[in-house]
């Protein structure tokens, strides 16, 4: 199939918006991506015709809506190549798959014990693994960056001994769009035992992620990156953590028995998703993934890798612009600088241009200590955006450096 790239623009009905007087440019997909009519379509069929509640009811709407929910759950299983479809978990995003992980660890880990997380991760997979450091006693380590936004594996590897419980690292960089070495992190670290958890938050818009090649413990990501809606994710938990790992929070669903005396607990998936979950968002997250394939992950590479080539070239043009993350293993991010001015000023003047990007620490303050800076300005593009939006957004930035210089 040839990729129309007006035809595609078309599902997006957000793209035909103006903001501040002037065609939108949306350039802050990796905050969070538009929606397709497919999409919308799809939460807007479920409160109209099939709203109930899942797993509870022997009534037809009931079952219906069970049925949608569990073949969601089943297109994740295909899509993610995970073994088995109940190692596929529901829940409102990446942030809460983390802490349901490091909740989990809570009595399994004691001092002495050591985690490891990267330099380049979102707070996100920072302060839980902290806060579980408080709790146990165990120690977390760092693996250190270089300068063009790559790890330093040879110290990932060196830092790797009998003490090493758990491995937490980013697929690709939110902050810089960096790929990191996954694979290689994950067998290093089984060869010492220990367990690994990969935030593919960045990722799963931008690559298939194929679980039981990876042999990955948990792999955590989230809808709304991936043209889904906000507030629902997935956490993939190898069945034997699932075995393992107690459940997270209590309540209806997770149980098989409950009595004053004592409760015991069903199996996963359900053991870990308690209470009344965002249905119509897991059948809109399936939906997504649906025209994401439809579309198709090599032509997304391919017209990603177009405008991630274009922009850098144009934006370098611009006296005094600095891209932070140069590696040659990116995807469609680019992080920037003119000279001292501050990204959220040139940021503010694109949002008068119409053109949205993200401005600050990205959620990832150490990188930003790293490179010794405030923030920067993020322009992420998504396989919906254009050469030509490239053109304003450059355009813009010219006309903001003038402005503020
Ligand atoms: N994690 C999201 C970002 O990078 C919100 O912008």
């Amino acid at each position: 199939m040839s990729f129309d790239i007006q035809k595609i623009r078309e599902d997006f009905p957000i793209l035909k918006r103006r903001v501040n007087g002037m065609p939108l440019v949306y350039l802050d997909n990796a905050a969070t991506s538009q929606k397709p009519q497919q999409v919308i379509d799809c939460i807007v069929d479920y409160y109209s015709n099939y709203n109930a509640n899942i797993h509870r009811g022997v009534h037809s709407l009931s079952q219906e809506a069970t049925d949608a929910y569990e073949k969601a759950r089943k297109i994740l299983q295909l899509h993610f190549n995970a073994a088995n479809a109940h190692e596929v978990l529901f829940n409102s995003g990446t942030t809460e798959g983390i802490n349901l992980v490091a909740s989990g660890f809570t009595n399994l880990l004691h001092k002495g014990d050591e985690i490891i997380v990267s330099a380049l991760e979102h707070h996100s997979n920072i302060v839980p693994w902290q806060m579980l450091c408080e709790r146990t006693g165990a120690t977390l380590k760092v693996i250190p960056m270089n300068e063009d936004g790559t790890l330093q594996m040879d110290v990932f590897h060196s830092l790797l001994n009998s003490n090493t419980k758990l491995v937490f690292v980013n697929h690709i960089s939110n902050a810089l769009g960096i790929i990191n070495p996954i694979k290689e992190i994950i067998d290093a670290a089984h060869k010492v035992g220990a367990g690994v958890l990969i935030d593919g938050a960045q990722a799963c818009s931008h690559v298939k992620a194929d679980m039981q090649a990876l042999d990955v413990d948990f792999y955590v990501t989230s809808a709304h990156k991936m043209c889904g809606p906000t507030g629902v994710g997935m956490l993939y938990m190898k069945e034997a953590w699932g075995k393992k790992l107690p459940p997270y929070q209590g309540g209806g669903e997770m149980i098989a028995t409950v009595t004053f005396e004592k409760t015991t607990y069903a199996e996963m998936p359900h053991k870990f998703e308690a209470g009344t979950p965002n249905i119509s968002g897991g059948i809109a997250f399936g939906a997504a993934v649906d025209y994401l394939n439809a579309i198709g992950f090599d032509t997304i590479k391919k017209q990603e890798e177009a405008l991630l080539q274009y922009a850098t070239e144009q934006l370098l043009s611009i006296e005094g612009l600095k891209i932070y993350g140069t590696s040659e293993d990116k995807t469609s991010v680019i992080s920037f600088n003119v000279g001292e001015i501050h990204p959220y000023d040139i940021g503010t003047i694109l949002d008068k241009l119409g053109i949205a990007v993200r401005t600050g620490h990205h959620c990832a303050q150490p990188i930003m200590d790293f490179y010794r800076i405030p923030g920067t300005v993020r322009a992420s593009f998504a396989f919906y955006n254009t050469l030509e939006e490239v053109d304003v957004l450059v355009a813009g930035v010219k006309k903001a450096t003038m402005m503020l210089r």
